[in-house]
């Protein structure tokens, strides 16, 4: 096992250059079994969920070249069984998006339930509700989805509510579907609109992602491209709290500043000062932060994903600030490990009361989800003496050499194996 060890209060400055978005990385990478020749993806995020999504298409017999660590090339012509193997898809939520790409390709597919970090219960009824309107039949047999369809035929689907992944999902089925489809009540998110860009460049004809209705026109051949992934929205913004969070000075690289509008907003109303630029956001902090209030919403409001980070934040703003987020059942676990931090925070339900400290003290405490674990590292961070960040495989599901990057800024982390009880052995 490994660890993460920091020795907070340290002002983060310099330069983060962002990796590539792994939510659309994780969708663009399964939308490649849709293409009928060989194609490249760039700016592709190191990061272990990709790495889950690459060896799921090599064990279906697609031919995947790394050109660098941030260049594929994936050749997906060699699979032949429309089979997901069952513990690799288990693992991740997003391994949901192989039913949409295997179903639109092969009218058949098995995919197991999808896994993902614990936010609650995250069925996938939209999901199914979109492919049956294409036509296509479900059952679920021993944990895994099967979904079939003689042929798909162009239909309206209409969302019950805003929902990333059925979106997604949607998209993957119907783009070489017979006739047209429209998406009522689409999902909003960049990502989203990063599919339908990497789709229409091999030839898909899909407009209005981006908005909250999305007419897709059936074709039959995607012909092979090279396309670079977007930047990774919620990891700039982590950075930017990061910054915020250790009074630092940090210039963010490699970002769309219009995907950062509504964090933008919050880190400027509690006080952090955030220059934009065409490709890069500067943020820096000179006086006390005061308190906000914050509800999470669908694209383009604030993003659930920066819903931990931003409340470990204003556990160091002055006053009563009051987070609400109800995207998910239950994204409010990791309060109990910011608490050993001596953070000042009551939950009840889906709203987080906290009341800002003067500051919060390093301890032991673990990464309870991918974002809840970056927040810890931002406590850390922020924290007067030593912490120590467990379970850090979650962090890696979604941060690029988050360490590393932290250490070019300034910071006191490092990365520690854990071979047993008591015994240490430091690396990175
Ligand atoms: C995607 O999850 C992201 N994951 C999540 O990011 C993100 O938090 C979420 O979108 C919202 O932005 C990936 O892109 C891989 P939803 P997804 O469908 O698609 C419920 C991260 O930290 N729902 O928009 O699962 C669902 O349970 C991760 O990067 C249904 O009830 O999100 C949730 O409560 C965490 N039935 C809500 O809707 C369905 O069929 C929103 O889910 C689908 C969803």
């Amino acid at each position: 096992m490994e660890k993460f060890v920091i020795n907070g209060g340290k002002p983060l400055t310099g330069e983060v250059t962002i990796s590539g978005a792994k939510n659309a990385a994780v969708a663009l990478v399964a939308a490649t079994i849709l293409c009928d020749e060989p194609c490249v993806l760039e700016n592709v995020p190191e990061i272990s969920d990709i790495t889950i999504c690459m060896k799921i298409l090599q064990a279906m017999g697609a031919d995947i070249q790394l050109v660098n660590k941030n260049v594929v090339k994936f050749d997906t012509r060699g699979i032949k069984n429309p089979h997901v193997p069952y513990e690799m898809a288990r693992s991740m939520r997003a391994s949901s998006y192989f039913l949409g790409t295997l179903l639109g390709r092969f009218h058949d597919a098995y995919v197991a339930m999808p896994g993902g970090c614990d936010l609650g219960d995250r069925p996938i009824d939209q999901h199914l509700k979109a492919f049956r309107s294409l036509g296509a039949m479900d059952e679920l047999k021993n944990g895994e989805v099967h979904c079939y369809a003689d042929q798909l035929i162009g239909s309206q689907i209409y969302f019950d509510f805003n929902t990333v992944g059925g979106t997604i999902n949607a998209i993957l089925a119907s783009v070489k579907a017979k006739g047209r489809t429209i998406i009522e009540n689409a999902a909003k998110e960049p990502h989203i609109v990063d599919l339908a860009n990497f789709l229409n460049s091999m030839g898909a004809d899909i407009r209005g992602a981006g908005t909250d209705v999305i007419k897709i026109k059936g074709v039959d051949y995607l012909k092979g491209i090279t396309y670079p992934i977007i930047p990774d929205q919620i990891e700039a913004g982590t950075y930017m709290v990061a910054a915020a969070a250790t009074k630092g000075d940090v210039l963010v690289k490699n970002v769309i500043p219009k995907h950062l509008e509504s964090i933008t907003a919050k880190l400027r109303k509690i006080g952090v000062t955030v220059e934009e630029n065409d490709e890069s956001v500067r943020v820096s902090v000179d006086g006390a932060l005061t308190k906000t209030s914050i509800k999470t919403m669908p694209h383009p409001g604030f993003p659930t994903d920066m819903q931990p980070q931003f409340s470990t934040l204003l556990t160091l703003a002055e006053g009563t600030s009051i987070v609400t987020d109800d995207i998910f059942d239950n994204r409010f676990r990791y309060v109990a490990e910011l608490r050993r931090m001596g953070a000042d925070i009551s939950v009840d339900g889906k709203v987080a009361v906290i009341e800002g400290v003067g500051k919060l003290n390093g301890a032991p405490v673990v990464a309870t989800d991918l974002r809840a674990g970056a927040a810890m590292v931002i406590a850390g961070l922020a924290a007067e003496g030593t912490t120590e960040v467990s379970d850090i495989q979650y962090i890696e599901r979604g941060y690029e050499c988050i360490e590393k990057k932290l250490q070019m800024l300034g910071a006191d982390i490092k990365r520690v194996t854990v071979t047993e009880v008591g015994s240490v052995q430091m690396s990175g």
